[in-house]
């Protein structure tokens, strides 16, 4: 589904002041009131910078109103504090990012709110339901696993009975897949990843119908996890290009998945593109690419991960995903460091899975690294 036009389009605030192209960056922090529609300050989620790339996002996601964070943390907790108190339920899938894993089982107990950790299939989701569940949590593709979750199927479990769906779409991006219109309540994205593109910012969006977000706004604003305007600004810029980075990405991805799984040392390659990931079906449904992430295990013999991680020459070992430079990290290590080794093993996570974020390079550059590194 090309966007290519609202990602240049949609949103912008041209300056009147000099009939320049883009938004102005606006980094007051005071704002007269006098005669002004509305308060401004940058903790109310109202600047122009902000509103210009939440325009953007909405038409993107389809959605009706947004908000955007200083980090997907940020989004992420807010969300999860808007829906959720105590004596509440949450049911969430179990396979999730690290970070969101951590925060469940680290402050959830203490905040009074309940909480089931299930398997991705919409019966198991339903199977976990209480009478008190005000919030059921999706993620797919799942961070690292790329797990894929039947997203309209999530959400009529939820729509039936009246809970908040949430779905961490930040793996895909607003350009591959858009929950919205599958029925999902509320959408979070670690903007940090494809949504800034460049691996130089830090944000988070969550995106939906205007009642929704007025409620999660009312928490945000005594959470206080709002975006400065430069960042926004920047963020506007990466949005522009962003169809065109994630349709090379999903081109990449999928060469790159293909010659990892021709590999002798390759044990497993997990892309929700290859016809033999068992949620390709449901992938190709809901999904409009496979997306630049995957992840593969080894086969230790013939080559230790770690090894491999130090042999790479052009593919950089570092944090983060998403950006137009491809790096790789052991999420044991990285994104699930914060689990215990019996959490991780329960979860699928070996010690030698490899999660690749895809790029934007040459994948001719890529292959033959990879190609190399595993040889030697
Ligand atoms: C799927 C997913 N969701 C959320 C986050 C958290 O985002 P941030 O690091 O911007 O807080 C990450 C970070 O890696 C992620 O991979």
């Amino acid at each position: 589904m090309p966007k290519h036009t609202q990602c240049v389009h949609s949103g912008a605030r041209k300056d009147k002041a000099t009939r320049g192209l883009n938004t102005p960056i606006y980094p007051s922090s005071a704002f007269e009131y006098l005669d002004a529609p509305e308060n401004i300050y940058p903790r109310y989620y109202n600047t122009p910078n902000e509103r210009a790339v939440v325009e953007k996002l909405c038409a993107l996601e389809g959605a009706e109103d947004g908000l955007l964070f200083s980090s997907g943390m940020a989004a992420i907790s807010t969300v999860l504090l808007t829906f959720l108190g105590s004596g509440d339920h949450a049911v969430l899938q179990r396979d999730l990012y690290g970070g969101t894993y951590h925060f469940v089982t680290a402050d959830f107990n203490r905040l009074g709110v309940q909480f089931s950790f299930t398997g991705s299939r919409a019966a198991d989701i339903e199977a976990a339901i209480r009478p008190n569940t005000r919030l059921i949590y999706i993620e797919t593709p799942s961070n690292p696993l790329l797990m894929i979750t039947d997203i309209a199927a999530a959400a009529d479990v939820g729509r039936r009975r009246n809970i908040v769906t949430v779905i961490d779409n930040t793996f895909a991006s607003p350009i591959n897949q858009n929950p919205l219109a599958l029925g999902i309540d509320v959408v979070t994205h670690s903007a940090t990843k494809y949504i800034g593109g460049h691996s130089d910012l830090c944000c988070g969006a969550a995106l939906a119908n205007a009642e929704k977000i007025g409620r999660i706004r009312r928490t945000a604003v005594n959470l206080g996890g709002s975006l400065n305007a430069l960042t926004c600004y920047l963020l506007e810029r990466s949005l522009k290009t962003m169809a065109v980075r994630v349709e090379r990405h999903n081109r990449n991805a999928g060469q790159v998945a293909e010659f990892l799984c021709r590999q002798a040392a390759v044990a497993k390659v997990n892309y929700p593109g290859l016809e033999s990931h068992p949620g390709h079906e449901i992938a190709k449904r809901q999904m409009h690419g496979f997306g630049g992430m995957l992840s593969f295990e080894l086969d230790e013999n013939r080559c230790p991960a770690d090894r491999l991680l130090h042999r790479l020459k052009l593919i950089t070992p570092a944090l983060s995903l998403g950006g137009v430079e491809t790096i790789i990290c052991a999420s044991a290590k990285t994104s699930h460091a914060k689990l215990s080794a019996a959490e991780r093993r329960q979860l699928g996570i070996a010690d030698g899975l490899l999660r690749l974020s895809v790029g934007i390079e040459d994948v001719e550059d890529l292959i033959a690294d990879l190609s190399q590194a595993l040889q030697a």
